[in-house]
């Protein structure tokens, strides 16, 4: 497996293009609530965005797009809405592998899935399978995941394969037991909806990246919306700990 520098080891390189975002998609049940719809029918309506997005970051040549979809706090929803999600969500990686193959985007779903359904795990593992291949995208949904079960997980497997090493671990011992370790680290992230949080998603990750909040609701976060980010983040000046001086193109006398 390909292993990604470490923002805090290593200056990354910066692009004008982010390689990979990650957006928690938030805002559903607000924007379904507005129409005097169910919560679900901001959900439904949330993937059609998704849609838009995935196609939005191919056109731009974005490399990885990870997105939070379910969060393992999420399960103290009621139970009526977590079936529906988790209904959803079967119902999606049945009908879009197709639609993924042709436009040759890698899914990944990323989470602890021992708490999902065998028959969510099998569909999961056939979509990963189908679409392994593909190169232009890589996807990831991040269901029943959580920043701090990562690192736990990550910490216990590593714990188990080089247990004479503990107490002089290093970053680099860890990262390739995170879930992410496929990926670099995200450029920049996005959240919908207004609120200016992390809710546990990508804390180990999200060490250098670029934080852009809107409070347009996901549904509403449509391919301008998502410019608009792009246009914030180019704007940004990523120093990651060194001075605006000392960047490169920058006048050094
Ligand atoms: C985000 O939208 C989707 C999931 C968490 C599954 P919400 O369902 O959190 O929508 P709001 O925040 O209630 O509007
Ligand atoms: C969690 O969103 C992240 C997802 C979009 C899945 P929530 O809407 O559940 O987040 P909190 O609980 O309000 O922080
Ligand atoms: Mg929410």
């Amino acid at each position: 497996m390909a292993l990604f520098s470490s923002s805090t080891r290593d200056v990354p390189q910066v692009n004008a293009v982010p390689v990979h975002v990650a957006v928690i998609m938030d805002g559903n049940g607000r924007w379904a609530k507005k129409r005097f719809l169910p919560r679900v029918a901001g959900h439904f309506k949330g993937l059609d965005l998704l849609r838009e997005m995935v196609r939005a970051c191919l056109d731009r040549g974005i490399r990885y797009l990870t997105v939070f979809a379910f969060s393992s706090e999420n399960w103290r929803r009621p139970q009526e809405e977590v079936s529906l999600l988790m209904q959803l969500f079967a119902k999606a990686l049945q009908q879009e592998v197709a639609k993924l193959n042709r436009n040759e985007v890698r899914l990944r779903v990323a989470g602890d899935l021992s708490r999902f359904d065998p028959f969510l795990q099998g569909l999961v593992r056939d979509a990963e399978e189908k679409t392994a291949t593909n190169q232009k995208l890589d996807l990831t949904i991040c269901a029943n995941y959580g920043g701090r079960w990562d690192i736990m997980q990550a910490l216990n497997r590593l714990a188990q394969a080089c247990p004479e090493k503990a107490g002089a671990w290093s970053e680099e011992d860890l990262a390739p037991y995170l879930s992410m370790a496929f990926a670099p680290e995200p450029d920049l992230f996005i959240r919908t909806g207004g609120e200016e949080r992390i809710s546990n998603f990508l804390l180990w990750q999200l060490a250098y990246t670029e934080f852009y909040f809107t409070p347009t609701l996901w549904p509403d976060f449509d391919t301008e919306a998502f410019a608009k980010a792009i246009t914030s983040y180019q704007r940004r000046e990523r120093r990651f700990g060194r001075t605006s001086e000392q960047l490169p193109g920058q006048d050094n006398a």
